[in-house]
């Protein structure tokens, strides 16, 4: 029988992609199954601190197996940010992912090297164990936006040996080579090892 799994998440966007990720694998249960409607707390000054603090809230409060994650843009010319404050990156422009990509486009502008990364860290709580699992991609930031599929940074994200960017290139191949993917694919190599 497939392992039944919370994913501890509120972003519509990335529960989607990881019950594409692991379908067949494992079944994936949002937070509105278990009746979570709360603001899960994220607090921590890193990606493993921020993605644990979620997990384990979810865990504490439900007694669930489940699985949280935080991820961050980080953009060498700009020392690793937005890095763990990706989401409120314009806070004072606005909460939102066009605000965000606004301001990256401002901080970048006039800059030659675009490189970026982006990185996500899963924390999956099994049978009261932590484990923690990283996924990254390295490509460029571009200078105007591409693409409408996606969310967040993805209209403006090209990964490296692609000429698409992630909005452009849709659900199928992003999940195939995303840092989500990878670290979702590394977390359904430890379920298949138990
Ligand atoms: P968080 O992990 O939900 O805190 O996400 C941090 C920020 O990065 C948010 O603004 C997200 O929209 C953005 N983000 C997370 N994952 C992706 C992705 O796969 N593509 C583009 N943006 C992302």
């Amino acid at each position: 029988m497939k392992k039944k799994f919370v994913f501890a998440t509120n972003n519509p966007h990335k529960l989607e992609e990881v019950k594409a990720i692991l379908a067949g694998k494992a079944e994936i249960v949002s937070l509105k199954d278990i009746g979570c409607y709360e603001e899960l707390p994220e607090t921590a000054d890193t990606l493993e601190g921020n993605a644990l603090m979620k997990a384990r809230f979810v865990n504490r409060h439900y007694q669930v197996d489940c699985f949280a994650d935080d991820t961050g843009l980080e953009v060498e010319a700009l020392g690793g940010a937005p890095g763990v404050h990706s989401a409120r990156y314009a806070d004072e422009e606005g909460h939102d992912a066009e605000a965000n990509i606004r301001k990256l486009l401002r901080e970048l502008a006039g800059k030659d090297n675009r490189k970026a990364r982006f990185r996500t860290v899963f924390a999956l709580i099994l049978n009261g164990k932590e484990h923690l699992f990283e996924g990254s991609v390295a490509g460029e930031i571009l200078t105007t936006r591409r693409g409408t599929a996606g969310f967040g940074y993805d209209s403006v994200f090209l990964p490296k040996g692609y000429t698409q960017t992630f909005a452009e290139m849709g659900e199928n191949l992003k999940n195939q080579i995303s840092h989500r993917a990878i670290a979702v694919n590394k977390l359904c190599h430890l379920l298949q090892s138990i």
